[in-house]
């Protein structure tokens, strides 16, 4: 006898995402559960789980039912200690130093680790604690704000690729190990063409990274802004996004090859925990649909 899959799906937007209802991620996941969600995932590209209690072991746990999980580079030392595949998110200040990152500004919208030639095909936060206003994490479906491209646009961004600057982090500042440059045509990085196929779904979608810094390869610079400032003014519309206003014990889960996602500043005087986790790139996959 099949099993039948428990949840709830509750579309949230119709652009994109939908919460999950009728689960206890603490709780082993069943197989059949564990496909409803992915569909689920595949589906609305971005999910909502709400009143969860979740350890570092049992979020790494439930994120293992999605793929290999990685790390990001440079932040090993801000995850809790035994959960390395754990990442802090926060502003909140311990002994002098900050238990973990991105701080309590704004965090401009972008796909996760796009400058690498795997980016992580999602990642998962998990609320602690959250400021009572501000810090709204928006997500964008980059299907959709494809969809409504004018064609002269897509014409011209069509088989282009985009240099994905590696030395930002999403609040702007220049990560460790990396020095500053004047010229965007010389940030290092990962290539990736403006429009890639998702290699699950079969959809095209935009692929931009973050405006800052990012150039498309060989144009001039001035010529790459103008192409994508139009781009991202089309983009950046509220009806291809949605706002999540976060209560402690949310869990989301996005698909970062098909959305992007940026953050409200908020009270620097407030508390706001996060911790995260990260899908691994696959190579394989990469190469295959991308070619
Ligand atoms: C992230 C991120 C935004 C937030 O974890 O990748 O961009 O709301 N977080 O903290
Ligand atoms: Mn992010």
């Amino acid at each position: 006898m099949t099993a039948q899959a428990t949840i709830e799906v509750k579309e949230l937007t119709s652009a994109l995402g939908a919460e999950i209802r009728g689960l206890d991620l603490s709780a082993p996941l069943s197989d059949t559960d564990t496909t409803a969600i992915r569909q689920a995932w595949l589906d609305h590209q971005v999910l909502v789980f709400r009143d969860q209690h979740l350890t570092d072991a049992q979020l790494t746990d439930f994120s293992r039912h999605f793929g290999d999980l990685d790390s990001v580079p440079g932040w090993e030392p801000f995850s809790p200690a035994g959960h390395p595949n754990v990442l802090i998110i926060s502003n909140v200040q311990k002994d002098g130093a900050t238990i973990g990152v991105l701080g309590d500004g704004e965090a401009s919208w972008h796909t996760d680790m796009s400058y690498l030639d795997q980016p992580p095909p999602g990642s998962l936060l998990y609320s602690l604690e959250v400021p009572e206003t501000g810090g709204d994490t928006c997500f964008m479906s980059m299907y959709a704000a494809l969809d409504a491209l004018p064609p002269d646009l897509r014409r011209a961004i069509e088989g282009r690729l985009l240099n994905h600057d590696s030395s930002h982090d999403s609040a702007g500042n220049l990560r460790s190990n990396h020095t500053a440059f004047e010229d965007v045509s010389t940030a290092p990085g990962a290539r990736h063409p403006i429009i890639r196929i998702h290699p699950e779904t079969g959809r095209p979608a935009l692929f931009l990274g973050r405006r800052l810094h990012a150039w498309v390869v060989g144009e001039t610079v001035e010529a790459s802004d103008t192409l994508l400032d139009q781009v991202w003014e089309h983009c950046t519309r509220e009806e291809f996004t949605y706002r999540h206003r976060w209560q402690a014990g949310d869990l989301l889960m996005w698909d970062n090859r098909c959305t992007m996602h940026r953050r409200d500043p908020f009270d620097a005087q407030a508390r706001r925990i996060m911790h995260r986790t990260q899908l691994k790139g696959d190579a394989a996959v990469e190469a295959a649909t991308l070619a």
